[in-house]
């Protein structure tokens, strides 16, 4: 999130972020981002247009079953998550709290076999309940304070279906003091919670981007059967 990105656009964000949280509606300023870019990506800092590059290695390097495999790709932004997977064979459903953000999606990929929804991950629908054999989770968990953090790596986790994966894409914090947010990196006591909820680690690769004084996680977790 906000990688080399313009020193106002970051100002922006962070004020319509500290808005939000204040008002306890951590999720209500990305609406506001999305409608007021007007159709512009430029506007919105994550978009890249193009699939996270540690999903594109993941799925070259992995090479998953995908045949009737459903996969849920959690705060889908702009798509092109879910459109990587969907090109892979899996059978995607792909939810952001944004209807902006979702129509943009589907206005982008007009033939796409994704199915976009507008949802909320604090809220999630009943029958979504450990029903994915795929979820994919980038950069959401994080764009959001640290007041909810246990409530959504709950349902991050929930979405997981016996024998699934959640593949988590995040940027991670060395210690437990609160960072200065948003982004509100992952501390490992929080990564911990993962465990605690059901799934176990599979994988985990650290990256260091050192221009940007960033460390992000790719990790790998399994629900057990
Ligand atoms: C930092 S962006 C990341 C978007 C995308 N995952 C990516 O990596 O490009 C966070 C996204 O999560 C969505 N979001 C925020 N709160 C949410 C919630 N409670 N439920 C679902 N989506 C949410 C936002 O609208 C936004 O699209």
């Amino acid at each position: 999130m906000f990688e080399q990105q313009p020193e106002d656009l970051r100002f922006y964000v962070k004020q319509l972020a500290s808005v939000a949280v204040q008002k306890s509606e951590p999720s209500a300023w990305f609406e506001v981002l999305y409608t007021e870019a007007k159709g512009d990506t430029a506007k919105i800092p994550w978009a890249k247009l193009a699939p996270h590059p540690y999903l594109q290695d993941w799925l070259t390097n992995h090479q998953p079953f995908a045949s009737r495999q459903k996969a849920l790709v959690i705060g889908c932004g702009l798509g092109d998550d879910a459109e990587a997977l969907a090109y892979r064979g899996f059978e995607v459903t792909a939810f952001d709290i944004s209807p902006t953000a979702i129509a943009w999606c589907q206005e982008r990929f007009p033939d796409s076999t994704v199915s976009y929804v507008v949802a909320d991950l604090l809220a999630i629908p009943s029958q979504w309940h450990q029903a994915f054999d795929k979820v994919f989770e980038c950069r959401n968990i994080q764009a959001l304070p640290l007041n909810v953090r246990s409530s959504v790596i709950s349902s991050v986790a929930a979405v997981v279906a016996p024998g699934g994966t959640l593949l988590l894409i995040t940027r991670v914090r060395d210690t437990e003091a609160e960072p200065d947010g948003p982004p509100w990196p992952l501390s490992e006591s929080e990564l911990k919670q993962f465990e605690n909820v059901g799934l176990q680690q599979v994988e985990k690769l650290v990256f260091l981007e050192s221009e940007l004084d960033v460390k992000q996680v790719r990790i790998e977790y399994q629900r057990h059967t």
